[in-house]
């Protein structure tokens, strides 16, 4: 053991084992249905963003901006089952919004298995035209 433990804490604290924690690098299916009625199961590592996880699909979530404030993003969550709480910046651009049951999908982060998103929009070059 280290002094103070400290490599241990590390691993835990990183889920690289030791600790009983989830591991970095397992990942979890996600199914994601896009706007063109097609369901698809994907396998996401955990703590991917939503449109991390997308990458796999034929078209990834459509985004507008680098740092998360335009939600443009916007997915429909049809289980929450899997998803991270929203972190304090991404409940603040939710609170603005008056729709239920959507989470901006690069702040949405898989923790777990099971979580079923509907995608409204899908990356293109409309998508970003003017952003
Ligand atoms: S891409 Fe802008 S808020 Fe998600």
């Amino acid at each position: 053991m280290s002094r103070f433990g400290i490599r241990a804490k590390l691993k835990t604290a990183l889920g690289l084992g030791g600790g009983g924690g989830p591991r970095v690098d397992e990942r979890v299916p996600v199914t994601f249905v896009t706007p063109d009625g097609k369901t698809t199961e994907v396998l996401s590592e955990l703590r991917y963003t939503l449109v991390m996880a997308s990458q796999t699909l034929d078209a990834p979530i459509a985004t507008g901006c680098p740092d998360g404030h335009c939600g443009h993003c916007v997915v429909d969550v049809l289980d929450a089952t899997g998803l991270g709480e929203p972190s304090p910046a991404e409940a603040k651009l939710l609170a603005e919004k008056p729709e239920k049951g959507i989470r901006l999908a690069c702040h949405a982060r898989v923790v777990g298995p099971g979580a079923k998103i509907k995608v409204r929009e899908v990356w293109s070059m409309e998508s970003v035209k003017g952003t």
